[in-house]
């Protein structure tokens, strides 16, 4: 995530204030998870289903008075000051409450398939949602990446510029933060204990203590604000993307759990101390179009994001082993049955073998674009590799930008730099396009699709039947060239 503290659009907390909606649920919605059913594999056995469940993030919850359900908390983008005069107090006095997540939020799930819908109106307007995957009720799945393959569908035809339908994993606890901080009664049922890499000072309940306290609404977002706190942990981006474009990026934080910070400086949240806090907030990406292929990924090009797609992510060990470091982040697609190796780089000064994340490529790509090396400073590969052994939180969301309208990612950024100068231009997308005010209206359907997610061994998950025994076992690498069909090898 590159600006995280701009995507929070929850405005279920207005509702209860409305006259009709707000007397009708005057009592507790009760939290029932959608299940989303997700597959482990293993080369030898194939892949088995588990039944997951995902719970929506606490920050778009409707939050109130543990006494009346009818008077808010939070209400707009402020804090009922008397219910909240410190964070505390208000710790105390306010209850999250159960979601409607197809009503409200516009989460549905189908099968194996979660649609992500970018903005509802319901009885008031929700944009954007971030749900978390679980094991249980009460505790997120924790997944250790290291050695392991993810792969997923996506269906990104109906995400236009500005917009970010992500699937990423964050280094939150387990239970959201229950036993670690025994303030927080709601743990990960209700979706508590967010961190990521650039340390949201958004997030409005933190180590069990709400983030009331200096609060400052946003001008440009009616539902969000940030408050003193934030929240910092390793963050790997597995993907970021709409129709125009798409990243891989990894962010390694010196901390290995989630860890609270205090201030702009030690949040990293202004220009001038964006490197001070503990998380590279910049990290290591590979963007095809960033990486100087600009035919590779869009509608009707080499991965057609006019439909559903394979995205496949390998997170390769220095010694081959679940307890080695991370040393290598591969990717490949798999579309009409065919196998996509990732494009190569195509950037004067950099090595045109790469087409994948290593530190090699890290450096590389840093000095080129000239970024400041943050992803080195912050611990690089080894870095975030700790995060991945203790064992991370799948994410999964759709978001719109009011820090920078997502061009970071889809356009050209910083917007005010030459695009033809190295590691510029990121997508096709021009520079005025993905304003919050715009996509929020016309862009109000947007919606993506995650689908059939499963997880295993290196060379497990993609292939949907069990290679039978005698066969050669697929190195890590596809062959270079793939003629077969999905499934037929
Ligand atoms: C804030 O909370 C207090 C105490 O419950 C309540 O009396 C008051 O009406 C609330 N204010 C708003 C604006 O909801």
């Amino acid at each position: 995530m590159f600006s995280k503290a701009a995507l929070l659009a929850l405005s279920y907390a207005a509702i209860i204030v409305t006259t009709v909606f707000g007397q009708q649920v005057g009592t507790n919605t009760a939290e029932t998870h959608p299940s989303l059913p997700w597959t482990k594999c293993t080369r030898s056995g194939g892949c088995t289903t588990q039944s997951g469940k995902v719970t929506l993030d606490a920050n778009w919850r409707w939050l109130h008075s543990t006494e009346d359900p009818n008077t808010n908390c939070y209400t707009g983008n402020t804090w009922n000051a008397t219910l909240c005069p410190d964070p505390t107090t208000c710790a105390a006095n306010c209850a999250l409450d159960g979601a409607d997540y197809a009503g409200t939020y516009g989460i549905t799930i189908s099968g194996n398939a979660l649609t992500l819908k970018f903005v509802t109106n319901s009885q008031q307007k929700n944009v954007g949602s971030r749900v978390y995957l679980m094991a249980s009720d009460t505790e997120y799945e924790m997944f250790k990446l290291l050695n392991q393959e993810l792969a997923f569908d996506v269906d990104v035809s109906n995400l236009p510029c500005g917009l970010n339908g992500a699937l990423y994993f964050s280094q939150m606890d387990a239970d959201g933060g229950m036993s670690r901080f025994p303030t927080n009664k709601a743990g990960a049922k209700y979706g508590t204990g967010y961190c990521d890499s650039q340390c949201p000072r958004d997030i409005k309940f933190i180590n069990g203590q709400a983030n009331s306290a200096g609060w400052s609404p946003s001008s440009s977002d009616p539902n969000a604000g940030t408050g003193q706190y934030g929240s910092c942990c390793n963050e790997m981006d597995v993907w970021e993307a709409n129709n125009r474009a798409a990243a891989f990026t990894a962010h390694p934080c010196t901390v290995t759990q989630q860890t609270i910070c205090e201030g702009d400086s030690a949040c990293g949240s202004t220009p001038t101390n964006r490197y001070a806090s503990v998380c590279d907030p910049d990290g290591c990406d590979f963007n095809s179009f960033r990486m100087g292929n600009k035919l590779f990924y869009g509608a009707g090009l080499t991965v057609d994001t006019t439909k559903k797609f394979t995205v496949v992510t390998q997170f390769i060990t220095d010694d081959g082993t679940d307890t080695g470091t991370l040393s290598e982040i591969r990717r490949f697609y798999v579309q009409d049955g065919k196998v996509i190796q990732n494009s190569r780089v195509n950037v004067p000064g950099m090595s045109s073998s790469l087409d994948s994340i290593t530190t090699d490529f890290c450096t590389q790509q840093k000095s080129v674009f000239g970024d400041t090396n943050s992803f080195q400073d912050k611990g690089g590969l080894a870095g975030i590799s700790k995060g991945m052994a203790d064992g991370m939180v799948l994410v999964l969301s759709v978001w719109d930008d009011h820090a920078a309208n997502m061009l970071w990612l889809d356009g050209d950024y910083p917007t005010d730099a030459d695009p033809s100068a190295p590691g510029v231009a990121r997508g096709t997308c021009g520079t005025t396009s993905g304003t919050p005010a715009y996509v929020e209206t016309s862009a109000a359907n947007a919606f993506v699709v995650f689908s059939n997610i499963r997880f295993g061994e290196l060379d497990s998950t993609y292939i949907p039947i069990p290679i039978p025994t005698g066969n050669p076992v697929p190195t890590n690498t596809p062959p270079a060239t793939i003629p077969t069909k999905y499934g037929q090898w």
